[in-house]
Parts: structure tokens; sequence; C-alpha cells
């Protein structure tokens, strides 16, 4: 069944546990999406693991639309939600309008996220109204890399922590269908969970959230420039294809690949009536 915002909030109603998982391409969402996952992301996290890029501060509206519309030709059933990327949102309402509707018309997007509390709120707001379905993200939030002073837990005092919590209500007040908590202790995580009506989708957050989202390839073990602590690594397919490669090097090297089974056959007189 086709996932949608709708079913997302749903979910929380009957207790069901959410799982998202990145993906920034036709083939990973095809993989993704035969699972049975509920949502895909379009994370700016794009510009770190596909780009190579030390942070998401580089990643343009066109590398977003460019790779949602990827993904959104792989998925049938997911949710498809795409991040609005750095200085997209942020400047003003309108823009925040334009820049997401665009995500949906060019990047067949079903959903945007964006990162921020109160000062995004109206940007929020605005964006329902336009009948986008809008996700949250609080805690830590990456484009604001620089002004958190580093990708650090958030919300360990008492005024951190009571910030992020009223940031969640405040979102859900603005219209948010779900809020992602990205690294926040477990149980400021868990208090947040039970005081919004939306699902919470947590990275680095702890299992008291409606749901969890990883970067694929953190969760494959394929991109090692960072490893976060809460990146539960589910198989080494980084090694199994550097494995792979250095195997097919060596078979062109030593004439082993191609076989004949991997040949095309003609009738070879033909060949001796070539001159
Ligand atoms: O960009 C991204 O992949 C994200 C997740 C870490 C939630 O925002």
């Amino acid at each position: 069944m086709k996932k949608t915002a709708v079913t997302f909030k749903e979910a929380k109603a009957k207790g069901e546990k959410l799982s998202m998982l990145t993906a920034y391409d036709y083939t990973t969402a095809k993989l993704i999406d035969e699972t049975g996952i509920d949502a895909i992301l379009v994370g700016d996290s794009l510009g770190m693991v596909m780009l190579g890029y030390e942070d998401t501060l580089s990643v343009t509206m066109e590398d977003m639309i460019h790779h949602s519309a990827a993904v959104a030709r792989g998925i049938r059933n997911a949710l498809l939600i795409t991040d609005m990327p750095f200085m997209s949102y942020q400047t003003s309402v309108y823009d925040a309008v334009v820049n997401a509707g665009r995500l949906m018309k060019e990047g067949r997007a079903q959903a945007v996220k964006l990162e921020g509390g109160l000062e995004v709120c109206d940007h929020i707001r605005a964006i329902v109204k336009a009948s986008i379905p809008v996700c949250g993200h609080i805690g830590l939030t990456p484009q604001s890399v620089n002004a958190l002073g580093g990708f650090k837990v958030q919300g360990k005092g008492k005024e951190a922590a009571q910030r992020i919590l009223d940031e969640a209500r405040a979102l859900e007040e603005a219209g948010a269908f779900a809020i992602v908590l990205e690294c926040v202790p477990q149980a400021l995580a868990a208090k947040i969970t039970e005081s919004v009506h939306v699902p919470t989708i947590g990275i680095g957050a702890g299992s008291g959230c409606d749901g969890q989202v990883l970067v694929y390839q953190d969760m494959l073990a394929m991109y090692s420039d960072m490893a976060p602590k809460f990146a539960k690594q589910f198989a080494q397919v980084g090694s199994l294809m550097k494995e792979a490669f250095a195997a097919y090097k060596k078979e062109v090297a030593q004439g082993i690949f191609p076989a004949q089974e991997h040949t095309f056959k003609m009738d070879e007189t033909i060949i001796d009536k070539l001159y």
C-alpha cells in the first residue's frame, strides 16, 4: 500500500514503528522500496555521502531536484520525503513555499523536510497551506553546524532540553506531520515523543521515538569519512564492494575476465572475408 503523510500520522496512533532510510538514486531507492520500508528520505546528506563535501551547506536546489526525481522513479510504496537545502527556505517564507513547490513538481517529492524550530514555524505554516506536507528536524541540525560548533549531541542541559521540547510542540502546532530528532539524549527524545501527537523519527535519539532513520551508506558501512556512534552497521557492504572491485581488476589483468560465457558469437567465416 502506498505510504503517505496521512498513513505516517496514523501509524503513531496505532503504535506502529516507522522505518526510514535515505536514498539518492533510482537503483538504491528501488532496492529499499522492495523491502517495505515506510519512507525514503532524499537527505541533503547527499552533499557528504554522494558528492564528497565536508558538510551539507553547498547542496543546491538543483542537486536535490536531480536526486529526488531519480529516487521517485524507483519508488512504488514508500513515502518520498526530500530535504530543503541550506538557504532554500531560511531567507523568507516566500522562498520556502516556492522551493518546496519545486521539490514537489520537479523532484516528485511527496513531502519536504526542513531544519529548525521556532524560527521556521511561519515557513512551515505557509508550505502546509500550499498543501505540501512538511517534516520538521530539530536537535542536531547539520545546516547549522557552524553556529553549533560542530556535529554534537544537543539538549543535554535543562535549558537546551526545554528548548528542543518547546520546538517540537511548536512544529506540531505549525502543521508538521512528523519530526526528525537528531542526536538528542534518549530520555529527551522519549519525553518529546509522548508530548506530541505526530510521529518522531529518531537518528541518534534512542528507541523511544516512533520511528528511526539512518543514512544508508552508514548502515551498510560504505562511508568511512565519519562513523557516528548511533549508526549500527547492518552489513559490511563497503568491504564487499572493495573486494569485488579488486577481484575485477585482478581478473582483467590476468585475462580471466571476460570468459567465454560473457562474449557474443558470430559466424567466424565472416572474419576471414574481412580485409
Ligand atoms: O540529510 C539527511 O540524511 C538527514 C537525516 C540524517 C535525517 O537529514
